[in-house]
């Protein structure tokens, strides 16, 4: 495969508004250091951590806005990849040219890969997706055998696999009854899919105008945002990416013993806690966000064997990356948002 020496790029060139990603046609492509592969990139998908990223959300009481170290500008994002690799470093084995991946999206230190404040995430720490071509740990690059397209397998790693977390870290097992919110997204809906893959019983948390479509992924009851959780449980678990004023419901809704596990706040972060609802239920709290690696290659088998399936709700060339993050952020869709560069 010819690598040339320059590609398109979106750079984030600061924290700030979507003009702050700026389209580059001729960014140097990068090269492979000791052990990564380049990967010649056909599909990108979108997440509220390029979102969180770029304006700054993460930033908790001081000015740094990243989620950790405070970011090298430009950086290019985009952690959800699925592409063929084009070239390896030293020490990574030649057959791997030609082999079609998805991208794990956190990179982790070899040494050390259960440390986890030693992880990074692919459009943060490194250089995404968002670009003809990315250079990624050849560990990071998961090959993949499917008959799905690169769209397709673009729309699983973050969300999927952060949904799978979230259920192993909740210990989500055969008949317990799950409570899905945010459940129209990313997380939510591949989270659906998976409880529903584990015996267990999926209720979604979503938009009425959405449901019969997260019902067609596997919900088996649904309900508006806006009600009371409680009416549907008890549950076993509540899986929570959205947060906000109706959290306290959440907790009320688990059975006594039961697990809550929480990997995003799009509702809003701060919640209020009854500590006696936690305490004499005997409930337990857990948060979710760096999976351990075992997760990435539990999700490539599920993928394989078909026990998830891809929601893509639409798809953007890469020079309509402003056109694509503004649709994303309107949540009127159902799934995922993915940048198609093999079509562009
Ligand atoms: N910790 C991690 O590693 C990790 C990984 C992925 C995502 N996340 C976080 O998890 C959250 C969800 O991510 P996602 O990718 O699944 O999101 P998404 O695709 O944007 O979906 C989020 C869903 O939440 C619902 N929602 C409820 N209240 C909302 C509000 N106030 N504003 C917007 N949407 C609201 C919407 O569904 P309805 O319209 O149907 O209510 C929306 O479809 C985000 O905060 C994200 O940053 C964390």
């Amino acid at each position: 495969m010819t690598v040339p020496p320059t590609m398109r790029a979106v750079l984030l060139t600061r924290h700030g508004e979507l003009d702050a990603l700026v389209l580059d046609s001729a960014w140097p492509t990068p090269q492979p250091g000791p052990g990564e592969v380049v990967i010649r990139v056909d599909a990108c998908a979108i997440n509220n951590t390029d979102i969180n990223t770029r304006v700054g959300w993460y930033a908790q009481g001081d000015d740094n806005g990243a989620w950790g170290e405070p970011l090298k500008f430009p950086i290019i994002q985009g952690a959800d990849v699925c592409g063929v690799v084009a070239q390896v470093g030293e020490g990574v084995p030649h057959e791997r040219v030609g082999e079609r991946v998805i991208t794990d999206p956190w990179v982790r230190d070899p040494v050390a890969p259960d440390d986890l404040d030693r992880a990074g995430y692919i459009g943060s720490e490194i250089n995404g997706g968002y670009a003809d071509f990315m250079v990624v740990p050849a560990i990071n690059a998961h090959g993949v055998s499917t008959r799905l397209s690169a769209v397709q397998l673009a729309s699983f790693a973050t969300s999927a696999g952060t949904a799978l977390d979230m259920l192993r870290r909740g210990k989500v097992g055969s008949g317990d009854r799950v409570l899905i919110t945010g459940a129209s997204g990313g997380v939510g809906l591949y989270a659906v899919q998976l409880t529903k893959a584990f015996g267990a019983e999926p209720v979604a948390v979503c938009d009425p105008t959405k449901a019969s479509l997260v019902r067609e992924f596997g919900a088996v009851e649904t309900i508006d945002r806006a009600a009371d959780p409680t009416e549907l449980g008890p549950f076993d678990v509540v899986a929570d990416v959205v947060g906000g004023p109706q959290w306290p419901l959440l907790l009320r809704a688990l059975r006594r013993g039961g697990r809550y596990v929480v990997s995003g706040a799009i509702g809003g972060p701060l919640v209020e806690l009854d500590l006696r609802t936690l305490y004499l239920q005997d409930l337990v709290l857990i948060g979710a966000t760096i999976t351990q690696p075992a997760v990435f290659a539990e999700l490539v088998k599920l993928i394989e064997s078909g026990a998830i399936k891809p929601a893509v709700a639409a798809t953007f060339p890469l020079e309509q990356i402003h056109d694509a993050q503004r649709r994303f952020v309107e949540k009127n869709f159902v799934g995922k948002i993915v940048l198609d560069l093999a079509g562009s």
